[in-house]
């Protein structure tokens, strides 16, 4: 449905991380010829991206019908697109929550179920597993006593390699022309270049710290967690928040053993992946309510830490999850040490729903792509179409996805647990 010919306006993409790339890489499929990208980090996929990662979850059972079409479209290239095939498993997805899990959780699930298995587009994908039981025959390797777990498990569904797929499309990019500047002279971003006219503030681009200025007619901003940083007007809408990411080291013989198991979330205690296929390290994340950094900003904003080494931790609460899930599900692998422990940083909305939308004011010459609320990786096949189509039609159609103003953020739309600020935390000691 294109409106308006807009292929020969110069773009700025702010971030080389999964909105980025995704971007960058459909603009310049769709005829763009003059695309630039920054990131701040020297290579792709930046070790500053959530998505830099062995694997995210794919799969497309939500509440919101919005989102479970388009992960349904992204799955379909997920599973065909020779881009995006080689990094994709379908392994499944089991979504459980152990007997420690309150009843009010358990009802939550219930009614999840009911409106999955409602839906015709998962028909004989999704079915009920309840008890230790049940689960064992689904997955012999499960061989810890798995006590109360029951849940779902959804067939259409599995992970992605998600750095591979990051840097494939990068590659891809650089084929098709898109220009990238990397690293801290000139690929990360200091400030926003504006010129005032006509009483609006119009964007000309963007300045890197070592001073080096790009010019162009439309600015992308895809910072991730760091969005605030540049554009702190979107505060009230946006937080940096970031999750404990930990793995243990498998031998090959003992990843062999766990070759094809589902991805699998225990809601109350952490999910985990099939052992990554080229080091065999199993990956956990107890995904809690996260933890946000206001410490760190005098502008009331909750910021990711700007280096990679303030960032290596694991709050001592997530490893105490991980090896409660270890002992009830491996427990040969109990008291293996947790290695490559990091935070990893997203830009977090209260009601979850990405913005993808002009900033006011700037007579759409920039253009915001945040909020992606830990669920953005999946749609890395489409993403792209999203932006192709907000600057084709000049404005967002889609509600959820406008600017939101100052709707104030409380709580989560789907997460399990409250939030804490880092400084009151304990990191584990690894
Ligand atoms: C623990 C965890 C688990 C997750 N699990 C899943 C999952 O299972 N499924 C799923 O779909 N999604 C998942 N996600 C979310 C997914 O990773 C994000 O939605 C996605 O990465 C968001 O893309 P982005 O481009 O907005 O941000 P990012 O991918 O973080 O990219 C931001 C980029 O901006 C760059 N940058 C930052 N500051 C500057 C600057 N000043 N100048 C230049 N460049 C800069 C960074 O280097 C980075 O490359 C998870 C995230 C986390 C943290
Ligand atoms: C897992 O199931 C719960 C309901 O028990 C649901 O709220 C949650 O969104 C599901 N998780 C995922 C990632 O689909």
């Amino acid at each position: 449905m294109a409106c308006k010919n807009t292929t020969q306006e110069s773009v700025l993409i702010l971030g080389a991380g999964c909105f980025g790339l995704a971007t960058a890489h459909q603009l310049a499929n769709a005829g763009y010829t003059d695309i630039t990208v920054l990131d701040k980090d020297d290579v792709v996929p930046s070790r500053f991206s959530a998505a830099n990662d062995l694997n995210k979850v794919i799969r497309a059972e939500y509440p919101d019908l919005l989102y479970t079409d388009l992960s349904l479209k992204a799955i379909k290239k997920w599973q065909t697109d020779p881009l995006y095939t080689p990094h994709y498993h379908e392994t499944g997805f089991l979504n459980v929550t152990s007997s420690a899990a309150t009843q009010q959780t358990k009802n939550v699930v219930e009614t999840y179920i009911s409106s999955i298995q409602a839906n015709p587009a998962f028909d004989g994908k999704v079915q009920r597993v309840s008890g230790e039981d049940q689960i064992h025959s689904l997955v012999p390797a499960f061989n810890g006593p798995i006590p109360g777990w029951s849940g779902y498990f959804n067939r259409l569904a599995g992970y992605a390699h998600s750095a591979n797929a990051l840097r494939d499309v990068y590659r891809d990019c650089v084929r098709l022309g898109v220009k990238f500047h990397l690293g801290p002279k000139d690929g990360e971003v200091k400030s926003l270049l504006f010129a005032a006219a006509r009483g609006v503030n119009i964007c000309v681009g963007a300045k890197s710290r070592g001073g080096t200025l790009y010019q162009a007619q439309k600015t992308i901003v895809a910072l991730g967690g760091n969005v605030c940083n540049l554009i702190p007007s979107l505060g009230p809408q946006v937080t940096g928040r970031c999750w404990g990411v930990a793995h243990i080291q498998l031998s090959p013989e003992e990843a062999a053993t766990l070759r094809g198991i589902p991805v699998t979330n225990v809601r109350d205690l952490a999910f985990f992946f099939e052992p990554d296929q080229a080091t065999n390290k199993l990956k956990f994340c107890h995904m809690g309510g996260g933890f946000t950094n206001y410490a760190w900003s005098q502008d009331g904003l909750s910021v990711p830490y700007p280096t990679l080494s303030e960032s290596k931790l694991l709050p001592a609460g997530d490893e105490m999850q991980i090896r409660k899930l270890l002992r009830d599900v491996f427990p040969q692998f109990a008291n293996r040490p947790l290695i490559d422990c990091h935070l990893c940083w997203f830009a977090d909305t209260a009601d979850s729903d990405y913005i993808i939308d002009y900033v006011p004011n700037t007579d759409n010459s920039l253009v915001v792509l945040s909020g992606d609320s830990g669920h953005g990786f999946k749609m890395l096949p489409i993403f792209g179409d999203f932006v192709q189509t907000l600057l084709e039609i000049g404005r967002q159609a889609e509600p959820k996805w406008q600017w939101k103003g100052s709707k104030s953020k409380v709580g989560s739309a789907w997460r399990a647990g409250a939030g804490q600020e880092l400084v009151a935390i304990v990191p584990a000691k690894l």
